[in-house]
C-alpha cells in the first residue's frame, strides 16, 4: 500500500475545499461557532477538521472509504490482520478485548497489575477473573514481568480459561516474554491479549523490545497518543490472528465507543501512522538515544539511581529503554517529593511518581535541551546531598484478596456505605486504585483484607491521588452484603 497517503486528512480536505453550506453536526460549523476566547489563542484552522460522517468522510462503525483505507494502512505498518481506530483510548480497546474473549462466567487470566479498564471490561462481559501475580521488585517498589511458568501452571489447573490479558510493556516499560506466553495460550486453545497502551513505538526500532503482534499476540490495544504523535484519546486495536472473531470485535467496539467519533482524533491517527510508516525508525531510534544519554548522565550522579535492565533480570525480563525510571531515595527524597521538586523548583514535568521512583517518558519529540534540564535538575539535587530525612520505603504490596463475587456481580449488587475504618473484612462494592499508575488494590467483589486496608490508609493519609470510591476522601466505603 502507499504509506505516503493520509486518506482521512485527504477526505476532510476534499470536503472543506468545497466550502459547503453546512447543516450537519457539529453545531460550530467548522470554525465560525467556536468561542473567540479559544480561537484568539489557537487560531481557527484545526476546527475545520472537526466534522461528522458527511459526504466522502466515511463512518467509523461501518467503514467503506477513507477510514477503511486508513485502518488498512495502519494494519500494514503494525503487521496486523486488521486494525481498528479507537476514539475512546486503549480504555475501550481493553474493554473490547475482554468482551471478545470471555463472556458471562467464562474465565480470563488477569495479572494483578492490569489497568482498571480491564476490570471495566469484565464488568461489561461478566468474565470471571483468575488472577496471577507478576514479579515484583521490593527494591524498586514496582511490578516486573509475568513469568510464563505461572501461566502454564494456571492453564494446567484450569484448561477452561479462555485467554490471558496482560500489560506489556507496563507504565515503567517492563516487558514480558510474549512469545513464550503466546505459545502456552495457544497450546490450550486460548487467546493472548496484550494491553500495549505504552508500546506502539516498539515496532520501529531495533533498540527496543519487540511489539506484541510480532510475538504472536491475538489482539493488542495501543495508545497511539501516549508514545507517538496522535491526539489524546486516540488509540488502535489490532487483530493479530484469526483466533479473534472479527465480527464480534466490531460489535463490541460499537458497544464501547461513541456514535459520534471525533474526526480530529481519527485524522490525528492517520497522520501519526504516516509519520511512523515513513520516519518511524529514525523517530524511535532518536527516542532511545535521548533516553540512553539521560540514563548515562544520571548514572554518574551520587544518590540518584536509574532502573536498569540487568539489575534484577528475574524480575525485569526486558525494559523499554525510552522509559526512564529514577530514584533519589538514597538522598532521603521519596518519588512523590522528587516529582514535586522537579516541577516546582526546576520546571521539569514528569509522568508519574510512586513512593520510590519518578518516571519520565521520553519520546522522539523530546529534545536534548529537555534531557539537559532533567539531568541538570537531578545534578543539583545530587550536589545538595542528603536531606537528612528518613527514607520512606514502600509498604510490601498486599496479596491478592479472596474473591466473593465476580466484578460484574459486585458492580450490579445493592451496596451500602460503611465508615472506612469498619470496611476490613467486608466485600468491596467499589474499586480502590491508586492513580497513577491505575492498578487496583481491590476489585469490586473481593474481600477488603487488613493488608489492603493498611496500604490504602497510608496512601490516603499522605494525600496521594486515587480513583474508585464514590467518597473521594475515603471516609466511607461502599460494601456489598452477599446474600447466600
Ligand atoms: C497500562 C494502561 N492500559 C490502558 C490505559 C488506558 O489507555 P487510554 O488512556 O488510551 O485510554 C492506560 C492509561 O494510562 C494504561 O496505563
Amino acid at each position: 500500500m502507499n504509506q505516503n497517503r493520509t486518506p482521512i486528512l485527504e477526505a476532510i480536505e476534499a470536503f472543506t475545499e468545497k466550502r459547503p453550506a453546512y447543516f450537519n453536526i457539529p453545531g460550530h460549523r467548522m470554525e465560525r461557532g467556536i468561542s473567540s476566547r479559544w480561537t484568539d489563542r489557537v487560531g481557527t484552522g484545526i476546527f475545520a477538521y472537526d466534522l461528522t460522517e458527511a459526504a466522502g468522510l466515511d463512518d467509523l462503525h461501518h467503514p467503506q472509504g477513507a477510514i477503511r483505507e486508513a485502518q488498512e494502512l495502519a494494519a500494514e505498518v503494525f503487521g496486523a490482520e486488521r486494525s481498528f481506530f479507537l476514539v475512546n483510548g486503549t480504555t475501550c480497546g481493553n474493554e473490547a478485548m475482554v468482551l471478545s474473549c470471555a463472556g458471562e462466567g467464562e474465565k480470563l487470566l488477569v495479572p494483578r497489575n492490569v489497568h482498571k479498564s480491564v476490570m471495566m471490561g469484565m464488568i461489561l462481559s461478566g468474565a470471571r477473573p483468575v488472577y496471577v501475580m507478576p514479579e515484583y521488585s521490593e527494591r524498586r517498589g514496582i511490578w516486573g514481568s509475568l513469568r510464563p511458568e505461572k501461566i502454564r501452571r494456571a492453564f494446567e489447573q484450569d484448561p477452561e480459561i479462555r485467554g490471558l490479558l496482560l500489560v506489556s510493556p507496563t507504565y515503567y516499560g517492563v516487558c514480558s516474554d510474549l512469545r513464550a506466553l503466546a505459545k502456552i495460550c495457544h497450546s490450550y486453545g486460548a487467546m493472548l491479549l496484550v494491553d500495549e497502551a505504552h508500546g506502539a513505538h516498539l515496532y520501529f526500532s531495533e533498540k527496543l523490545p519487540q511489539g506484541a503482534l510480532r510475538q504472536g499476540a491475538d489482539m493488542c490495544a495501543q495508545s497511539i497518543h501516549k508514545v507517538t504523535g496522535s491526539l489524546t484519546q486516540s488509540s488502535m486495536l489490532h487483530l493479530g490472528s484469526a483466533r479473534a472473531d472479527e465480527g464480534r470485535v466490531r460489535a463490541n467496539l460499537q458497544l464501547v465507543q461513541s456514535t459520534s467519533p471525533s474526526y480530529l482524533l481519527m485524522a490525528s491517527l492517520d497522520a501519526a501512522r504516516y509519520e511512523l510508516a515513513v520516519h518511524g525508525t529514525e523517530m524511535m531510534d532518536r527516542a532511545a538515544e535521548l533516553a540512553e544519554r539521560a540514563r548515562s548522565a544520571i548514572r554518574r550522579l551520587p544518590g540518584i539511581s536509574c532502573l536498569d535492565a540487568g539489575e534484577e533480570p528475574e524480575t525485569f525480563r526486558e525494559l523499554d529503554a525510552t522509559r526512564l525510571t529514577f530514584s533519589a531515595g538514597e538522598l532521603g527524597i521519596s518519588g512523590f517529593e522528587l516529582q514535586d521538586i522537579l516541577y516546582e523548583r526546576f520546571g521539569v514535568s514528569t509522568e508519574l511518581a510512586d513512593y520510590e521512583n519518578v518516571l519520565a517518558v521520553i519520546t522522539y519529540a523530546n529534545t536534548q535541551e529537555d534531557i539537559d534540564r532533567l539531568t541538570g535538575a537531578l545534578a543539583v539535587l545530587s550536589g545538595e546531598g542528603h536531606t537528612g530525612r528518613t527514607r520512606i520505603r514502600p509498604l510490601p504490596l498486599p496479596g491478592i484478596p479472596p474473591m466473593a463475587l465476580t466484578p460484574r456481580e459486585a458492580y450490579f449488587h445493592a451496596k451500602r456505605s460503611v465508615p472506612w475504618r469498619e470496611a476490613v473484612g467486608k466485600i468491596a462494592g467499589e474499586m480502590l486504585c491508586p492513580y497513577p499508575p491505575g492498578i487496583p488494590l481491590v476489585y469490586p467483589g473481593e474481600i477488603l483484607t487488613q493488608d489492603v486496608w493498611e496500604y490504602m490508609e497510608r496512601y490516603r493519609r499522605e494525600g496521594h491521588p486515587f480513583h474508585g470510591p464514590a467518597d473521594e476522601r475515603l471516609e466511607s466505603f461502599q460494601i456489598v452484603d452477599k446474600k447466600e
